[in-house]
C-alpha cells in the first residue's frame, strides 16, 4: 500500500476513531445524503460508516497515490494487466455496448465477442423453442451445467437469481463437486432424452468437470443406447477448442471465450449460456447493459463519488485500519442466495494473495474474509455475533424497493428487517435507554448494545436483468480497486495449485492394487493407510 497515502488515512482515523456514529448523525445534517451514491440503478447509502469528509477526503487520496485511475484505464484498455500470467484482463469487453474497436494485441476483440453472442442466442433461441431436439426427437427440459468455480458459481447464482425471468418449463440443474453424490442425485432428477448438459470449462483439464462429464456421457449413452447421441445432448463452453473434440463434443456446439476473461469474471462470456437458455437472450442483453452503466459509472465518475472506488476504499479501511478480518453480505432477496458463495470465490481468489506485484512479500493484510446469507435467516444465525461480539464485521446490505412475489405484507416485513438492522448496527442501545426501558440493573449490559458497526445500504427498486447485471459490476470493480490498493495482482491463482499437484499424487497412491511407498509426513501417510484398508486395498 501506499505508505505515505496510508498514514494520512490512518491519523485521521485516529483522530475520528472516538467519534459516535450517533453523535456524527446529529452535528450534520445532511450527512445520509452527503454519503448516497447512485448509480445503475442502485443507491449507495454508506453513511453508517465510521467516516467523516475529512477521513474520506484522505482514503480518496490513497486511491489517487495508488494510481486506481491509471490501472483501470490500463484494464478497460486491454492492457496485459495481469503480469504473471501476460494477459490482458478484458471482461469489460464482454458487455461492451460501443461501436469503437478494443485491441489486444493489435486485434479487436469486440468482433469475435458478438459472434459467440449471437451464436447463443440462437442457439438458446433453438433451446427455449423446442426447435433444438434431443436423439430421440423429444424436446430439452433440462438443462445440466457440468463446471465448477467461475464456470459453475456465476451462472448457477444468476440463475437463481433472475429465475423471476425465467422459462419455467425448462430446469437448470449445476453439477459441480467430483463427489459423484452431486451428478447422481442430479441425473436421478432429470430424463436423458430431454437432457442438455453443458460442459463448461476454460481449460476443459480441470479433475472435476472432465471427471463429471465422462461419466454423465458414458449414463446418457448407455441410457439411449447409442454414441451418436452426445452429439445432440452435449455442448462445450471452453476456451480450448482440441481439448473439446478430444472429449466428442462437435465444434459446431462449442462456444468459445478468450484468456483475457478469467474464470471468476467469467458470468458475462458464453459461462452464461445457461443463463441466457433460463431467461432468453434479450433479458441476457438487458443484464450486459446492467454490467455496462456500473462499467461506465466506473470509468467516469469522479473517485470521491465512485461507488466501487468508495466500497473498495471503506473496506479497506475496515481490513487494514481496524482489522477486520471478514465483512458479511447479506443480501435481502432471495433470488440472492447464492451471492455470497459467488463472490467469495471472487474476491478471495482474487485478492488472497500474500505478495505484491514486484514479489515482494506484502506488508499489509489483503483480502478479508467474505460470508454471508440471505436476510432475514441470517438475523436468526449469526447476527448476534455482528450485534455484540468481539469482532468488527462491516456488512452490505442489499435490497429491493419491490419484490418478485408481491403476497399480503411480506415484503413490507422483509424490509422493515433490513432497514432496522443497519440501525440497530449503526446506533445501538446505550445503558441509559435499557434502564430506561426497565431493564433489570443485572441484566444491564447483557442488553446493550453498542453500535458504531459499520454497514453499507445498497438499495434499488427491483432486482432486474439490468439492476443485477450492474450489482455483480460493482463488486468486480470494487475487488479490483482494492487490488490495485494493496498492489497486488487479483487476477492469477496460483495458490490452488499445490493442492491439485499432490492431489494427483495421492489418487496414483490411494488406488495402486501393490501397497505403495508412502513417502508423506506420518499424519497423511497414516490417514491414506487408513482409507486404502477400508477399501480392501491395505
Ligand atoms: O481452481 C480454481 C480455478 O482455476 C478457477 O479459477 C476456475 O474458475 C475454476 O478452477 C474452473 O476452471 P475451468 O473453467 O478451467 O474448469
Amino acid at each position: 500500500m501506499n505508505v505515505e497515502a496510508w498514514q494520512a488515512v490512518e491519523s485521521e482515523r485516529q483522530a475520528t476513531r472516538d467519534l459516535r456514529l450517533r453523535e456524527l448523525f446529529a452535528k450534520d445534517g445532511r450527512r445520509a445524503e452527503r454519503f448516497t451514491l447512485e448509480a445503475a440503478g442502485w443507491t449507495l447509502d454508506y453513511s453508517k460508516n465510521r467516516i467523516t469528509p475529512a477521513l474520506m477526503r484522505r482514503l480518496v487520496e490513497l486511491a489517487e497515490a495508488s494510481g486506481v485511475e491509471r490501472w483501470r484505464d490500463a484494464m478497460f484498455a486491454g492492457e496485459a494487466i495481469n503480469a504473471t500470467e501476460g494477459r490482458a484482463v478484458l471482461h469489460t469487453a464482454l458487455r461492451n455496448q460501443k461501436a469503437e474497436p478494443l485491441l489486444v494485441k493489435g486485434e479487436d476483440v469486440m468482433p469475435g465477442v458478438r459472434e459467440v453472442l449471437e451464436r447463443m442466442g440462437e442457439f438458446s433461441d433453438r433451446v427455449r423453442t423446442g426447435k433444438w431436439l434431443g436423439f430421440t426427437g423429444k424436446r430439452i427440459k433440462y438443462v445440466v451445467n457440468i463446471g465448477i468455480g467461475g464456470s459453475d458459481l456465476g451462472p448457477a447464482m444468476a440463475c437463481q437469481a433472475l429465475q423471476a425471468y425465467a422459462k419455467r418449463s425448462i430446469a437448470m440443474y449445476f453439477v459441480s463437486n467430483v463427489d459423484a453424490t452431486h451428478l447422481m442425485e442430479t441425473l436421478r432428477a432429470v430424463k436423458p432424452e430431454q437432457t442438455l448438459f453443458i460442459v463448461a470449462s476454460k481449460t476443459f483439464k480441470t479433475q472435476e468437470t472432465m471427471t463429471n462429464a465422462e461419466t454423465a456421457k458414458e449414463w446418457l449413452v448407455q441410457a439411449l443406447g447409442d454414441k451418436r447421441a452426445v452429439a445432440r445432448h452435449f455442448v462445450a463452453v471452453s476456451t480450448c477448442r482440441e481439448l473439446v473434440e478430444d472429449f466428442g463434443i462437435d465444434v459446431a456446439n462449442m462456444f468459445g471465450f478468450w484468456d483475457w476473461v478469467g474464470g471468476r469474471y467469467s458470468l458475462p462470456s458464453a459461462i452464461g449460456l445457461p443463463l441466457m437458455i433460463a431467461i432468453g437472450r434479450r433479458n441476457y442483453q438487458k443484464m450486459l447493459k446492467g454490467y455496462f452503466k456500473m462499467d461506465q459509472h466506473f470509468l467516469k465518475a469522479p473517485l470521491a463519488r465512485n461507488m466501487p472506488v468508495v466500497m473498495g476504499l471503506l473496506g479497506v479501511l475496515y481490513s487494514n485500519g481496524y482489522g477486520a478480518e471478514s465483512y458479511a453480505v447479506l443480501p435481502y432477496d432471495q433470488y440472492l442466495a447464492r451471492f455470497p458463495a459467488y463472490l467469495q470465490q471472487l474476491d478471495m481468489e482474487s485478492n488472497g494473495k500474500s505478495v505484491d506485484r514486484q514479489g515482494r512479500r506484502v506488508t499489509c493484510h489483503t483480502g478479508p474474509v467474505v460470508w454471508g446469507e440471505p436476510g432475514t435467516n441470517g438475523q436468526h444465525a449469526f447476527y448476534q455475533l455482528i450485534h455484540q461480539g468481539t469482532r468488527l464485521i462491516p456488512c452490505d446490505f442489499i435490497g429491493f424497493c419491490k419484490s418478485h412475489n408481491p403476497s399480503g405484507d411480506h415484503h413490507d416485513k422483509l424490509m422493515a428487517n433490513f432497514f432496522a438492522q443497519t440501525e440497530a448496527l449503526a446506533f445501538g442501545k446505550t445503558a441509559e435507554e435499557c434502564r430506561a426501558e426497565g431493564v433489570a440493573e443485572r441484566l444491564v449490559p447483557f442488553r446493550v448494545f453498542e453500535g458504531d458497526r459499520p454497514t453499507n445500504t445498497l438499495l434499488a427498486e427491483e432486482l432486474t436483468p439490468e439492476t443485477f447485471g450492474a450489482l455483480v459490476a460493482l463488486y468486480e470493480h470494487k475487488v479490483f480497486v482494492q487490488g490495485v490498493l494493496w498492489n497486488i495482482n487479483s487476477f492469477d491463482q496460483y495458490g490452488v495449485e499445490l493442492g491439485k499437484v499432490l492431489a494427483g499424487r495421492v489418487l496414483a497412491e490411494l488406488v495402486e492394487t501393490e501397497p505403495p511407498v508412502l513417502r508423506h509426513d506420518a499424519s497423511t501417510n497414516a490417514l491414506i493407510s487408513r482409507y486404502r484398508a477400508a477399501q480392501g486395498r491395505a
